[in-house]
């Protein structure tokens, strides 16, 4: 009999996988885009990341069953809006099915022409999109065309960890970690 310790895997289960995927901590942000005929649309993520530095680039997932995977699979920009630790309430408005999420939100257009979210953390407005299928996602692959930063310094993030959100609650001082 093989008697488990905690040096035997656990079984690639998609429970025990999601578990395990939520043990790495995220930003989180919605990427916008547009239809065809112009209407806004969003959906937060946490799969944002950076790629390249030259030429710019950076990628997010959208599950191919998304009600807006084609919006994202066809349109020829998006912006990923990075999200403060204020805006969880726009975090769970783009992430909840069955409605307009833009029905109360004015979007401010960026440079690209892509709808952009109020008050985010940064901005990138990327165009020239890549996609790449992965298994039942796409990774969408963008060259950052335009940026925006806050001004604020200091903004804070809002952390996806564990299937919730965190706050930063205080930096990290490297330098005392080190010498402690
Ligand atoms: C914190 C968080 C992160 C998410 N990250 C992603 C993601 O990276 N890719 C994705 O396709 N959906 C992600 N989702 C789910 C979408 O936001 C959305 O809820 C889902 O696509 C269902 O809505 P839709 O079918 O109308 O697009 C995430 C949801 C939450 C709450």
């Amino acid at each position: 009999m093989r008697i488990p310790d905690s040096r035997t895997p656990d079984p690639v289960l998609p429970r025990r996988l999601r578990a395990a995927f939520g043990r790495f901590a995220t930003g989180v942000a919605v990427v916008t885009a547009a239809t065809p005929d112009g209407t806004p649309v969003g959906m937060t993520v946490n799969s944002f990341t950076s790629v390249s530095l030259d030429p710019p680039l950076v990628l997010f997932c959208v599950g191919r069953r998304s009600r807006l995977h084609p919006v994202f699979a066809e349109a020829e920009a998006f912006a990923v809006n990075v999200l403060r630790e204020g805006q969880l309430a726009l975090c769970r408005r783009f992430a909840s099915p069955g409605f307009d999420r833009f029905d109360t939100i004015e979007p401010r257009e960026g440079s690209t022409g892509v709808p952009l979210l109020p008050s985010a953390l940064a901005v990138f407005e990327c165009v020239e999109p890549q996609t790449v299928p992965a298994g039942d996602h796409d990774v969408i692959i963008g060259r950052v065309a335009a940026l925006e930063t806050a001004p604020d310094d200091h903004a804070e993030p809002l952390v996806f960890f564990g299937g919730g959100y965190r706050f930063l609650s205080t930096e990290f001082q490297w330098w005392s970690a080190w010498h402690s």
